[in-house]
Order: structure tokens, then sequence, then C-alpha cells
């Protein structure tokens, strides 16, 4: 072949192969190509391929950040993350073939030829990796990140997502999104929280996609399970790789970077009614009466939206509410706290303050050409203050003198998607984002974090030093730190009752522990027999609220026939026993991140029977309970056992763990489980949290064949002097071999509400002897199978042996 014949073709094929690829990049597909350079530091390396750069950062030797955009000029800023980059450095190798990044627990390896992203745990076990075929890609904006799935992998997280406990063959987005009545398989719904754990091999890793745009995940879903996709709809693909050996510890890594929340006021623990809307005030205050008449325990009454003047946020309505601080001083007078809520949409009315002001001082977001947006909600046309400039939330914080001043100490962030009639507002809105400036596009999702952040650094300021109460009904990642979430507006169903077992679970594993659904469910009215069942399990859920959407039936406890009150006064009685438990539940949340309310795959990730369909809504109700919810139609309930031994709470019944069991579930009895050597703290019934329980702390501990330690935690409940030192908490721990429980001694300077502790040994053989640091005490029969003493319940260490 001459010269000529052969340069021709040639050309030929460059000029197809150069159109190709134009076309490629140009029009949809493309993948990130091969290595063209590196640049590191010892804590970040940047690999510029064909089409796009990669980043890594190292956080800690468990900790990493992937962060791919065409080129990396976009600001890198987030919400959600709190924590920087730590002081470490990896340590990197490169040849021809790859470049590895080395910290002491995780072995970042990038192939070059083409770039693809795998990540190994330092046994060399490969954690998670790109799907070889494409590793990371584009289409127009959208970024996707492809890898590959396991056999065996299962999925958990992503926050407040219906469906399976194991998300795996199903698919997701993050778009908060108002919709009352959600179905049972319904999504997006309010809470974007784009962090997720996956499982295989017993090996263990998490994810946490910080990119507040439209993001998706799809677990195998329509990919004949050879990978998983996460995407987000415009760059950067900015993600946080998680790479610890067990959920526990990824959760107390993603809570690390994303936050942790302070203690809320213990008497956020209680129960709490809420009805849209008790109006007028009267009417608050005869229920509110209602519960201390007939010794129903509650500390929370709420004020829904007519308590305004028109809906307008920050108002009184004249006429139902015209003195609101002497009715909140009756109510707090009867031990009641009062929440009311805010909606951010501001009515467009010349002469009304926070309208006026928001005008004036440029707090409302807009169209690129510079007018306001209007859009519908509560009070008709409204602007809608732009949460992403710090201007506009101390203005928004401030504002909450209006509520705090007449003695409004809970807040609840509603309609903050946001929600203009269940519309989304349109994507060109304009945002400040603190400076960078952004559109609807990747401020939607954050929209309600920024809302709920304003209204608890305003509150907090204003309340001097006492603990607000914030609650939100959208989210993003990092929520934790300012606000509990509900679950929207479920419906009184078993299905519903059920589900959000699952969400509160979810939604633990997703950082968020003070969570919870409206109780008996918020459209339609419950049957009795489905209230019964849901308060049952309300006990056993960190937020405790009955709440009832305007035309349902009377949902307060006396409210729903024969039996119903009776029920009630038992039900919400023993949560205000368990209230000690629950607070030191709490308190080892704000520690390291492990939430109230706990889905078997924390504690039992390797036991396949607890991702049964059958079994996935249970839960460890902090470190000793396991609550099994159950249906109300269902009198007899199977139940999965995990490892270890378990004793039914109302019974005191025996079951060895690692098996199914049928058990009784009459409706007022959910079956609850104590593990066996369990801890658990417990005080005297009362009728709100104001009020002193006995001088008694109850420390109920379970016969077991294993040590187990327990921290139990006190404060006063109300303010931040936590923070100074005044607390009190003590390791509780029982050694069966030792024969020995040992309450050590007081840290913190707080004392304790208790001055009596009562050991309730539980399934203990009878004692001949019980001896407290030497000297003996008498032993009682407390009842069947129950041996107990009492003790003061001093600082210093008690050191109890028994034989
Ligand atoms: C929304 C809330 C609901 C509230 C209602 C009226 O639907 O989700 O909880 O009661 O608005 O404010």
């Amino acid at each position: 072949m001459s010269r000529k014949t052969c340069i021709l073709p040639g050309l030929i094929l460059s000029v197809l192969f150069f159109m190709f690829s134009r076309n490629s990049l140009q029009g949809q597909t493309f993948f990130m190509g091969n290595f063209k350079s590196i640049k590191s530091s010892g804590m970040e390396v940047i690999i510029k391929a064909e089409n796009a750069s990669l980043q890594v950062r190292y956080y800690s030797p468990t900790i990493i950040r992937i962060r791919i955009d065409k080129d990396l000029s976009a600001p890198d800023f987030s919400y959600a993350v709190i924590a920087g980059p730590g002081t470490g450095e990896f340590k990197i190798q490169e040849n021809s073939e790859s470049v590895t990044l080395l910290t002491d627990s995780l072995k970042i390896g990038i192939r070059k030829n083409p770039v693809r992203v795998q990540i190994k745990n330092s046994k060399d076990r490969v954690l998670s990796e790109e799907y070889a075929p494409f590793g990371t890609g584009w289409q127009g904006p959208e970024i996707s990140c492809y890898r590959k799935l396991f056999p065996d992998e299962k999925f958990i997280g992503l926050g407040e997502k219906t469906g399976n406990l194991n998300r795996r063959d199903n698919k997701y987005e993050m778009w908060n999104s108002d919709i009352p009545a959600y179905l049972s398989n319904a999504d997006p719904l309010y809470v974007s929280i784009p962090f997720f754990m996956g499982i295989h091999d017993s090996l263990t890793y998490g994810i946490f996609l910080d990119n507040s745009s439209r993001t998706k995940f799809d677990f195998g879903a329509s990919t004949d399970n050879l990978f998983t996709r996460f995407s987000v709809s415009e760059g950067p693909l900015n993600y946080y790789f998680f790479g610890t050996s067990t959920i526990a510890g990824i959760l107390a890594d993603y809570t690390w970077l994303t936050g942790r929340m302070s203690l809320p006021p213990y008497w956020s623990l209680g129960y709490q009614q809420c009805r849209w809307s008790y109006y007028p005030d009267a009417e608050v205050l005869a229920v509110a009466k209602q519960f201390r008449a007939r010794r129903i325990p509650c500390d929370v009454i709420y004020l829904d939206i007519d308590y305004m003047d028109s809906y307008k946020i920050f108002t009184w309505n004249p006429k139902g509410f015209a003195n609101p601080r002497a009715l909140i001083s009756e109510l707090n007078g009867m031990g009641f706290h009062v929440a009311t809520i805010v909606d951010p949409g501001i009515k467009v009315e010349p002469g009304y303050f926070a309208y006026d002001d928001g005008l004036k001082n440029d707090y409302f977001v807009k169209y690129p050409d510079g007018s306001r947006y209007t859009g519908s909600v509560w009070p008709g046309r409204c602007h809608f203050p732009d949460f992403t400039k710090e201007a506009v939330r101390q203005w928004w914080g401030s504002s909450f003198k209006y509520l705090v001043d007449p003695g409004v100490e809970g807040f609840w962030n509603d309609m903050n998607e946001p929600s203009a009639w269940g519309q989304d507002i349109p994507d060109i809105v304009q945002f400040d984002f603190d400076g960078h400036g952004a559109s609807m596009k990747q401020a939607h999702n954050v929209y309600g974090l920024n809302m709920s952040r304003a209204t608890f650094e305003g509150t907090k300021k204003l309340l001097n030093g006492k603990r607000p109460f914030v609650l939100t009904r959208a989210a993003y990642a990092g929520i934790q730190r300012y606000s509990a979430v509900w679950t929207g507006d479920n419906v009184a169903s078993d299905e519903h009752m059920l589900l959000s077992a699952r969400m509160v679970n979810s939604m633990g594993l997703s950082g968020l522990s003070f969570v919870g659904p409206d109780m008996g469910g918020f459209i339609e009215t419950p049957t009795k027999e489905l209230f019964v069942r849901w308060l049952s399990m309300g006990v056993y859920t960190p937020f405790f609220r009955n709440h009832a959407a305007r035309g349902t039936n009377r949902k307060e406890p006396w409210s729903l026939g024969e039996g119903v009150e009776e029920s009630s006064v038992k039900l919400i009685s023993q949560r205000y026993r368990l209230l000690p438990y629950i607070y030191s539940a709490f308190y080892t949340s704000t520690q390291c991140g492990l939430p109230v309310a706990r889905s078997l795959a924390i504690n039992y990730t390797n036991d396949e029977k607890i991702w049964w369909w059958k079994y996935q809504e249970e839960y460890l109700f902090g470190d000793n309970l396991l609550v099994a919810p159950v249906s109300c139609t269902q009198n007899l309930a199977r139940v999965y056992l995990p490892e270890g031994g378990w004793y039914r709470l109302s019974s005191g019944e025996f079951y060895q763990g690692q098996q199914e069991v049928n058990v009784e579930a009459p409706l007022e009895d959910l079956p609850v489980f104590v593990r066996a050597s369990g801890i658990i703290p417990m005080q005297s019934v009362i009728q709100n949290t104001s009020e002193k329980p006995s001088d008694t702390l109850d420390l109920h501990i379970y016969a077991g064949k294993n040590s187990n330690s327990y921290v139990y935690y006190e404060d006063d409940g109300q303010t931040y002097n936590y923070e100074q030192g005044l607390y009190c908490k003590r390791l509780i721990q029982y050694s069966p071999s030792g024969k020995t429980i040992v309450i050590g001694k007081a840290e913190g300077a707080f004392a304790s509400k208790f001055t009596k502790v009562r050991f309730l040994l539980h399934s203990f053989p009878a004692l001949s002897s019980l001896k407290a640091n030497g000297s003996s005490l008498s032993i009682q029969k407390f009842k069947h199978d129950v041996q107990s003493a009492v003790l003061p319940f001093t600082a210093d260490e008690l050191n109890i042996h028994f034989e």
C-alpha cells in the first residue's frame, strides 16, 4: 500500500473520531476518560482526566471526600457539613497504571486508564468501587456515579423514605415535597438526606452525597443487578465516603461531619397534644384542663395556624387569642408548654410589619429580573424569605419575640419544602446562598434546613439560656443540629402506623434522632383499636405527638370512646416512667450520633432474619428495649428476637434469642422486650415534667449471662448549663460473673433529683446476701421474680455485691 493510500483513510478516521468524541461530549453521554495529570499535597490529590477532574481529600483515617466535576471551579460550600478536614495526610503511591492513597484504615485505588475509583479497607477487602465499564459519567449537566453492585449487597438509610428497610432494587429521589396523605410507597417526601450505607460480605461503608440539587439513587432497580447509581442534577458530584467497620461507627463519623443534636428540653420528651386547630383560647384551656382532671400526663399543647391573624406569621388572632400572655401563663401554671406553628410564606399586605420589613430590606426571593416571587399559601398571596441569607435568618430569628414574649417555647416549622399549595416554586427563583448565589434548583432542598436554623438560632437567643424546642417538616442533612422532624401528613391506618416505624428507623440511620409521626394518623379518624395500638408505639417513639387534621373527629385520649381513656392513662404513664431512660438515650445520641430508635440493622447487621419484611419494623429503643410493632387487628404476633436473651417487659417472661416466637399482643400490650443483662432506669409517674417524681430512681436490671454497662445521664433539662459541667453522669456496670453491680462515681456538678436508688433485680436467683460498699442490705421481694433493695443515691461510687 502506498503512503498516499495509507494517509487518506487515517485522516478520515481521525475526523470521524473527532466528530464522534465531540458529539458524545456535547450531546449526551461521556465519562471521565483517561488519566492526564496529578497534583498532590498530602491532604489532597487532584487528578485531571480527559473529560473531567477528580479531587480526593483526607478528612480522617475513615472519612475521605471525593469531588468530581468537569473543572473544579464551583464554590466548595455546604449547608450540611460542619467539620473541616483533619490534619492527617494520605500516603501516596503512583505507577503507570494507578495512583493509590492510603490512610490508616482505607486504601483508595485510582486506576488511570480509564479513571476509576476503588476503595478497600486496611485488610485489602473492597468496600465499594465504581462499576468498571462506566465509572462516573455525564448526561448533559447530570453527573452519575455508577458503582458495582455486590451479589449480597444491601442498602439502608436515605432518611425519610417509605419502602423497605433494605433499599435494594428500588430507586429514590431527593426533592422536598409536600404530599398530604402520601402513599406507603411515595417518593420523594418532605425530607432529603442523601446519605446511605451499603452492607456486603460482612463489610459496611457509607456514602453521603452532599449536593442539595435534585439527586437520585438507584440501588439496582433496573440494572439487572449489574450496578447501582447515584446522581446529581448538576455538579459537582461531591461525596464523602465512610469506611468504618460497623454501622454505629459510620453513624458516629457521619454525625461528626454533619453535626449532632444538642439536648432538647426535657419537656419535649413528654406526651404532646396537637390539633388543627384548637380555637379559640378557651378551647385550648379546656383541653389542657381535661388532661389534668383526667390525670393523663401531658407536657405540650400546640397552636396550629388559627392562632394567627389571617395566617400572618408573628401575629396573634385578635378575636380568638386576644391575650396570649395570659393564656400561656395559665397553661404554664398547669405544667404545659406551648408550641406554635410557623409557616414561611409572608402575606403580601402593605402595613403588615413582616411584609414591610421584608420589602424594605430585600429579604424575599426574586426572579432573575428582580421582581419578587409571589405564591399562594394559607394567608393568600405571599412572598418567601430567603433563608440562605444571613441577614434574613437574623431577622426571622429575632421576629420570634412576638411569640417568645408571651411565653411560647416550641416552634413548629411547616410548609417549608417550600410548598406553595403543594406546587414547586419555579426553578429560576434566585437565592443568596450565603454569598455564593444559587437558584431554586440548589436552594429548594436546603430551604427547610435554613428556616429551622434561623428559628433555632433566633429562639435560642430570645429564650435567654433556656432550650427551644424546634420541629420541622422539611429538612436536609444536618437538620439534627437544629430541629426535631415529624413525618408530615400521614393517614390513620395500620399501614401508616407500621410505615412510620420504618420511616423513624430510617431517619435514625441518617443522623436524626428526634423524630416521630403524627401519632394516630393526621388524616382520617383512627378506630379505637388503631389509636390505642399507635399510642402504645408512641410510648417508644422519640417524638410523641398526637395530631389531627381539620375535619377529622376529635382525637384527644378521652374523645375516642369507652376504654380508650383508661388505656391512654396506662400507656402515657409508662412513657413518663421511662423518661430517665429516654433522656439518657437522647444524651447518648448527642455524644455519638446513635439514634434513640435504632433499626436492628445497627446492632445485628449480619443477622439475615432482621431483614425479612415481616421483622423489618422492629427496633431497639435506647440500649436495652426491643420494640416489635404490630397492627391493631392482630392479637398474636410473630416476633424475631436477635441474639442474646430477651424478657417481655410486661410479663417478665424469658425468651432465648435468635429465634422467631409467637407472642400475645393484646391492644395495650405491644410486644416490647428487655435485653438480658439490660439496665433500665425509671421513675414514678408524673403528670408533666415540671412535677417532681418521687425521690427514688428505680434501677431495673434483668439477669443475664453477659456483662453490660449503661450510661445514666441527668441535668436540669431546661438550660445549657450542662455545657459548663452542670450534669450528672454515671456509668452503671453489671457483671453476672463477678456478681457485682457498680454505679460509678457521679461525673459533673449537677445534684441528681433522686436521693435514693431502688435496685429491682429481675429473674435473679434467690439472693442470700446483697452488700453495698461492704455493708449488708435488706432484700425485699418486690413481686414474683423481682427482688429489690433501696439505697441512698449519693454521688460516690456504689459497689453492690450479690450472692
Ligand atoms: C400542614 C401540616 C399539618 C398542619 C396543617 C395546618 O398540612 O403538615 O401538620 O396541621 O398544615 O397548619
